[in-house]
């Protein structure tokens, strides 16, 4: 299986699904790392990775049709068959969400779904909850709000700041991922009619 992750930054979430993809026995193979900016810090480590790269400005298309078109063209290009979004921050159309539905997953900050949207350690630290994590969920149109393939939670420790919070949760994030595109991959968790559908061992 052809897998690209799009990535808007520094891309450690990349980088784990480039290592856990690299293992002999994993249904997919990193193909593809996509960006929408030249300057995203994980351009470098994907290109040092020996990982096909490319680069889609958002700011050189007049349209949010046009630059997902754009995008689609390249990952057609490369024969990609799964997309993994793993902090890409452009929102994506229903034209491009229906085109990979049930082939394109997201990594998310937080237990959806509690905290969509952005800055999800602040606003769990501001709700005083005790237990926050990560969710990886299909894309659906509506934002953060897909089917959920597999969760991790970590419990919130007193005196957490944002940054102790996000570094403790960034931690399972990178086990996680590679975890879902696995269960994807090789057809243990499915998108059949809106929900999630799990087989295998369990
Ligand atoms: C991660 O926290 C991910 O959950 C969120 O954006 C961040 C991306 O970090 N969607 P990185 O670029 O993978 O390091």
């Amino acid at each position: 299986r052809r897998a690209a992750v799009l990535i808007s930054g520094r891309g450690s979430n990349m980088v784990s699904l480039i290592e856990a993809a690299s293992a002999s026995g994993f249904p997919a193979d990193i193909a593809l790392v996509l960006s929408n900016r030249s300057d995203a810090a994980g351009l470098q480590r994907a290109r040092a990775a020996g990982i096909a790269t490319a680069i889609v400005d958002h700011r050189s298309h007049p349209t949010r049709e046009s630059f997902e078109q754009a995008m689609d063209a390249v990952l057609v290009e490369h024969g990609i068959e799964f997309i993994c979004l793993a902090g890409f921050m452009r929102v994506l159309t229903d034209w491009f969400v229906e085109r990979w539905a049930g082939r394109m997953i997201n990594i998310h900050p937080s237990l959806l779904p509690l905290f969509r949207g952005t800055h999800t350690h602040r606003r769990a630290l501001e709700e005083g909850v005790l237990i926050h994590g990560c969710t990886v969920h299909f894309v659906v149109p509506e934002l953060d709000a897909g089917p959920i393939i597999a969760q991790a939670a970590v419990p919130v420790i007193p005196g957490d700041t944002e940054e102790s919070l996000a570094a403790r949760i960034l931690v399972q994030e990178h086990r996680l991922y590679p975890h879902a595109l696995r269960m994807i991959c090789d057809g243990s968790a499915r998108l059949e009619n809106g929900r999630v559908v799990f087989s295998g061992d369990w």
